[in-house]
Formats: structure tokens, C-alpha cells, sequence
């Protein structure tokens, strides 16, 4: 708690998977807040995040980041480290949904190729970013982890019969939220899972299909659609404040604040 630096209202951010969707969202909201953001870098010949960088020339530092190996998170957290000693919110949004047509536990076929590499990049790559810069997470002013989760994490609600992969990674994710939280609690730190909501993005819906945005019938209901856009500034409420959601364990809530069910 000693080492922490204090930042005033500006804050320093850094997002994995932030070349588009929700990722890319929440690095255009932090931006015009004024913030300082690190954004990962995925995806080749897509240019969003460039752009961005042309109108935040001092704020924004694009980082090469693939999140299931080792050796690029490494040299991300060197290339993060190099310029900031500290930082307020890590944000592990990086994520896959490759369960298309998968079966259920009667069906022949189940696709442990697709399940291995959800559970490497949902879950393990969380952990790999948050295992190479929590020291610079805890020297911070809000010290706080954010886990992009999911309805699909939890198992009070699970409905599903397939989608193996997809689920067991978020609830993976919830778990290491738990482990993570229990470790720099006693240094102030904190840790938060979020729902973004059924969102319209590259996983959130079908390629054939323009999701309308559809306001929730009522509070607390969590399968609807929303947009990157909206869910970005819900979350960043919740991130000013996130003490309000949380306990014993990570909070785990939706972009409007609504508590999920472990
Ligand atoms: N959309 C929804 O309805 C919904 C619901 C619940 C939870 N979520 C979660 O919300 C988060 C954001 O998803 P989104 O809906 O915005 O989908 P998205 O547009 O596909 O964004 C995910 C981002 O992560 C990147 N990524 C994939 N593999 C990576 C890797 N190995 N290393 C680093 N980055 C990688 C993707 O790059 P590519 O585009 O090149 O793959 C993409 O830029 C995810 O964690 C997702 O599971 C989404």
C-alpha cells in the first residue's frame, strides 16, 4: 500500500484484445476521458486502433499481444514497463467463442482442439497478463483487475447442454479471479468480473446477422443485446466504484451493475 503512486483523476489502462469489439470500446472511452491507455495489439491488417493513435498521438501506446503465449506477453509487459511504473486498471478482454456447432455429451464428435484453445486464450491468458504485471497493477491508485467474464461462467444459471469450451474458460476465469483476488487483497488490490451483456461484435453475434440493440424487458434481465459502445460506458462506470460490487469474492455484474450469479 506504501508504494502506491497517486494519479489524480487520470488513470492508466491497459486492455488486452483491444483491435475491435469491446477491447477497442473501452480503449475510445478511456481516451477521450483523458486517460493513458496501453492497448493490445492482435489482429494483422486492421487498422482501428492506428486510427485512434492519429487522435491520441500522447495517450495511446499500441502493444503487439497474443495472450496464449508466453514469450509475447513477456516482451508486452517489457514494452508496458519501459513506459509506466503503474497501473490502475488491467483490463483481460482478449477472448475467443469458437464453440460453433458443438454437440452436447451424447453427441460423437467434441472438438478438445477448440476447447484447449478457449481455455488457453479465455483463461490462461488472462493469467499470463495478469501474472506479468500485477507488481505495476499494486504500485497503482486504483490497483484493480478486470476480468471480461461471462453469463456463460456461471453455473447457478447454466442452461446449456453444449459450448464446453466457452463456458468452462469464463468459469475458469471467474476461478482465477477468486486465486488472484486472494492474493493482493492484504496489498489493497481488487479484482472484478464483468458481463458485457449479449453484445453485437465478432463474437456476440451471428456473421449473417445484424443483432438490433434491445433494451432489457426488465432490470437484472442479462441475455440482451447491447453494443461494444454501450457496454464500454457501463463498465467504466463500475470501474470508478468498484468496491460497491464486490466482497468476499470478485464482484461479478453485467454493464449495468446488475450482480451475476456465480
Ligand atoms: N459479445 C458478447 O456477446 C460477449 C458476451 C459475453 C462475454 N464476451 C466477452 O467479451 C470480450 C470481448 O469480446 P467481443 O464481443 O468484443 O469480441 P471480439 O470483437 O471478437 O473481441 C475479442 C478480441 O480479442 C482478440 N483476441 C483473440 N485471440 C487473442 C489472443 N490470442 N491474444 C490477444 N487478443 C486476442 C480478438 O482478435 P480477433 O478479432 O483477431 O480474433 C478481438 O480483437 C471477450 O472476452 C468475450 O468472451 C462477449
Amino acid at each position: 500500500m506504501e508504494d502506491r503512486l497517486e494519479y489524480g483523476r487520470k488513470k492508466t489502462i491497459v486492455v488486452t484484445g483491444a483491435d475491435r469489439g469491446l477491447g477497442l470500446a473501452l480503449v475510445a472511452e478511456y481516451l477521450k476521458g483523458g486517460n493513458r491507455v496501453f492497448a493490445g495489439k492482435y489482429r494483422r491488417n486492421w487498422h482501428q486502433l492506428e486510427e485512434l493513435k492519429e487522435k491520441y498521438p500522447g495517450s495511446l501506446e499500441i502493444i503487439e499481444l497474443d495472450v496464449r503465449s508466453q514469450e509475447s506477453v513477456e516482451k508486452a509487459a517489457c514494452a508496458i514497463l519501459e513506459k509506466t511504473e503503474a497501473i490502475d486498471i488491467l483490463i483481460n478482454n482478449a477472448g475467443v467463442w469458437l464453440d460453433h456447432n458443438t454437440g452436447t455429451i451424447l453427441d460423437e464428435e467434441m472438438d478438445y482442439d477448440a476447447i484447449m484453445e478457449q481455455i488457453n486464450v479465455n483463461a490462461l491468458g488472462a493469467l499470463r497478463v495478469t501474472h506479468a504485471l500485477i507488481h505495476a497493477v499494486l504500485k497503482s491508485f486504483d490497483q484493480l483487475v478486470v476480468n471480461i467474464s461471462s453469463e456463460a461462467a456461471s453455473m447457478t444459471d447454466c442452461k446449456k447442454d453444449s459450448q464446453f469450451g466457452y463456458c468452462m474458460s469464463k468459469a475458469a476465469l471467474n476461478m482465477a479471479s477468486c486465486l488472484i483476488l486472494n492474493g493482493i487483497r492484504e496489498k489493497g488490490g481488487a479484482v472484478i468480473n464483468l458481463h458485457p451483456g449479449w453484445m453485437q461484435s465478432v463474437i456476440g453475434e451471428p456473421a449473417d446477422c445484424d443483432a438490433p440493440y434491445v433494451e432489457p424487458a426488465e432490470p437484472g434481465e442479462v441475455k440482451y443485446y447491447t453494443t461494444p459502445e454501450i457496454t464500454a460506458r457501463g463498465f467504466i462506470r463500475i470501474l470508478e466504484e468498484p468496491e460497491r460490487f464486490s466482497g468476499r469474492l470478485p464482484g461479478f455484474v453485467n454493464y449495468r451493475g446488475d450482480k451475476m450469479n456465480w
